[in-house]
């Protein structure tokens, strides 16, 4: 299928683009919007500042707390009366943050969706499982649309009814499933129990994302399964999936979609701006939102910018965690994402695993619950918890417990899986 004449065009036609909507988004936001009008003038800074890309830098950035703040219709830069549709982020804790889109903004990120699909290998007639979940969580309507617009047959699985969804894939013959990651694993577990050969079916590609995966997750899938696994990347207060978007050529980090949204990198605690290629924290200003623009709304994913390859815009590298999902165990940094690498080295193990963590005195410890695979036995699966234990304190520095449970034991979710558990109190 032939690409969109923007996603072949030159670094400086698309840096061009870029600072036209970028101050018109930039005013649009100041125009429209108490916070971001109060927020520019306490930073001092005004839209007409902004005469290069480069100045975005000195405006102030927005967080998760300035949406809260605003809930729920605050933020929105249109009358309520033009939003078509909201959605909202569940927050384990207190009010969610909510998102508004209209009629162009639903369209656009149908569109954007579409590009996600077709550069994970989609195209017209392809046959689309969606099971991320529908609702307010932006998962699943995002896939729909996008899948609609490309000219596929969506089936709205959703989430859950996990023998429902082997049953439906069977049936249904699709060759792309949307789904998060670790449900695509309990999805595979459950073929399995049926008798299924997770090899044999009709998929041929896996779009997944809405939390961290790594490179091993990726070929344990694949092998499993015998489909491509491509990382899709998004959040709702930017939009929601289709932010980003592997290509299945390269397989090599999600190509951001530059023309709609502008992305940098900032140290986390100094809110500087780093060079491409500096891991920091990833922050988005969007350049064509009508409902809901943000100006460098900080995502607290941890990544990279890399420069472009099967497309000319930048991808960013796998997230390596979230801010808020960094542990500190004896003093040492740690993410979720460097548990499941060992892990999946680790043939034993299954790659259902949590990290749970516990206060002993004034320090924090760490256990890894994982299971044993099926095929393990109890003691040889003891045994290679051990070595893992050994394995993450010569790597990583520190000292954990790894308790093996029997498969199944460990919680399994119908779409974003809680890795960390703080039983800390
Ligand atoms: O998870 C949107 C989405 C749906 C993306 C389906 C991809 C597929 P939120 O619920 O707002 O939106 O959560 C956004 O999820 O800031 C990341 O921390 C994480 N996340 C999303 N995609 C990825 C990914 C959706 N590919 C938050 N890799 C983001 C790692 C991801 N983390």
């Amino acid at each position: 299928m032939p690409l969109e004449p923007i996603e072949r065009a030159s670094v400086d036609e698309l840096r061009a683009l870029q600072l036209s909507r970028l101050q018109w988004s930039v005013r649009h936001a100041f125009d429209n919007v108490p916070h971001y009008r109060s927020a520019f003038a306490a930073a001092g800074v005004h839209p007409d500042d902004l005469k290069s890309l480069d100045d975005l830098a000195a405006f102030p950035t927005t967080a998760k707390d300035d949406l809260r703040a605003n809930y729920p219709f605050g933020m929105f830069a249109v009358p309520r009366s033009r939003v078509v549709r909201v959605h909202a982020s569940s927050g384990t804790t207190g009010r969610p943050t909510v998102v508004g889109y209209t009629k162009d903004d639903i369209a656009t990120w149908a569109r954007l969706m579409a590009r996600s699909i077709r550069a994970s290998g989609g195209s017209p007639g392809d046959v689309v499982h969606v099971a991320y979940g529908y609702g307010l969580f932006t998962g699943g309507l995002g896939a729909h649309y996008g899948a609609e617009e490309l000219g596929c047959t969506v089936v709205p699985v959703s989430g859950g009814m996990t023998s429902r969804q082997v049953m439906l894939i069977q049936d249904f013959q699709p060759s792309i499933i949307m789904v998060t990651p670790s449900y695509l694993l309990a999805i595979v577990d459950e073929m399995e129990r049926q008798g299924v050969d997770p090899r044999a079916t009709s998929l041929r590609t896996g779009i997944l994302g809405a939390e961290p995966w790594t490179e091993d997750m990726r070929r344990e899938i694949e092998e499993r399964l015998g489909i491509d696994a491509v990382d899709i990347y998004g959040l709702s207060e930017v939009m929601g999936p289709g932010v980003a978007n592997e290509c299945v050529e390269t397989k090599d980090g999600p190509h951001i979609w530059e023309d709609h949204f502008y992305p940098e990198i900032i140290d986390p605690v100094t809110g500087a701006v780093l060079p491409d290629g500096s891991f920091g924290e990833l922050v988005f200003t969007s350049l064509t939102k009508q409902a809901m623009p943000v100006i460098r709304y900080r995502t607290r994913d941890l990544t990279r910018l890399l420069p472009g390859t099967a497309r000319p815009m930048r991808r960013m590298a796998k997230i390596t965690g979230r801010t808020d999902d960094m542990m500190i165990v004896r003093g040492v940094n740690l993410f979720p994402t460097q548990i499941e690498e060992l892990i999946l080295g680790t043939p034993e193990l299954s790659p259902h695993f949590q990290c749970v963590l516990r206060r002993s005195g004034r320090l924090d410890e760490l256990t890894v619950r994982v299971e044993r695979r099926p095929e393990a036995a109890p003691a040889v699966a003891a045994a290679a918890a051990r070595s893992l234990a050994g394995t993450v304190k010569d790597r990583i520095g520190v000292s954990i417990t790894v308790d093996v449970l029997e498969p199944d034991q460990v919680e399994r979710s119908m779409g974003k899986m809680r890795r960390i558990v703080d039983e800390r109190g």
